[in-house]
């Protein structure tokens, strides 16, 4: 894990120019292998791309019936049909709207009774696949965390509950109605499981993740920014919109 590479880069006009951009390269991953394994976020980042794959999928363009899906996190405790859950985003965005089958669907769950040994389980669930397509964005402010590794997370870390940053808590404020249901930590895929990939899309829009973008992918690689530990995978492909990319200078990409 100690190799750096440099990963492509791709920087579009638009959120939305990003948002085809990355629907069309699952699209693809799809029609080349329909029984693909996807990696797969939440929050505010990949709506639009679930808006394309959806509509996609409903014009008969892309079958999702043999692919197997594994969500990067959940928070931890929350009721699964809470609608701020991740379980609840993904059947509200994409597994409510097309076909992936019900036992293809992996995700922790957040009603589980014991963090650890939800842990434990969903560490199985990840052991047994093998990614093709990951996509994963950058969380907000200097957090430059990837699923819920926030600072601190190391390279090699597995599954496991985690407490949210403070920054992440101000951020993901905005999808909780009752602001006292948000919960104060989360289960997470490590960053090994991660980067355990074979092809990662990295992705990040808007001028508030400038910042750590530029972190992420021009700064030191350690566990102060865990997206910097992409770095280290031989596959990962960067796809920012302009303001996002406002920070990167070419010639500082290392
Ligand atoms: P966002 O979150 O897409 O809502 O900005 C990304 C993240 O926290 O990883």
């Amino acid at each position: 894990m100690s190799e750096i590479h440099k990963p492509q880069i791709t920087i579009l006009e638009t959120p939305g120019k990003v948002e085809e951009y990355v629907a069309d390269t699952v699209i693809e991953q799809v029609h080349q292998a329909p029984d693909s394994v996807l990696t797969l976020p939440t929050g505010g980042t990949p709506i639009g791309v679930y808006g394309l794959l959806t509509a996609a999928h409903a014009a008969g363009r892309v079958d999702f019936g043999n692919i197997t899906t594994i969500n990067l996190d959940e928070y931890w405790p929350i009721p699964r049909n809470h609608p701020a859950s991740y379980a609840s985003y993904m059947e509200r965005h994409f597994f409510g709207r097309v076909n992936v089958p019900t036992a293809n669907q992996h995700i922790p769950n957040g009603e589980a009774p014991y963090s650890e040994a939800e842990a434990r389980r969903y560490q199985e669930v990840i052991d047994a696949h093998a990614v093709d397509l990951g996509l994963i964005t950058l969380g907000p402010g200097k957090t430059c965390h990837i699923g819920f590794n926030e600072r601190g997370s190391a390279v090699d870390s597995r599954v496991r509950y985690v407490s949210l940053d403070d920054e992440t808590t101000q951020a993901n404020l905005r999808f909780f109605d009752d602001p006292s249901d948000m919960p104060i930590g989360a289960i997470t895929q490590g960053v090994a499981d991660i980067l355990a990939a074979r092809h990662i899309l990295f992705v990040a829009t808007g001028k508030h993740k400038a910042w750590g973008v530029r972190r992420s992918l021009s700064g030191e690689i350690s566990a102060d920014a865990p997206a910097s530990f992409l770095r280290h995978h031989p596959n990962v492909h960067v796809i920012l919109d302009q303001p996002a990319a406002s920070l990167l200078r070419s010639d500082s990409v290392i």
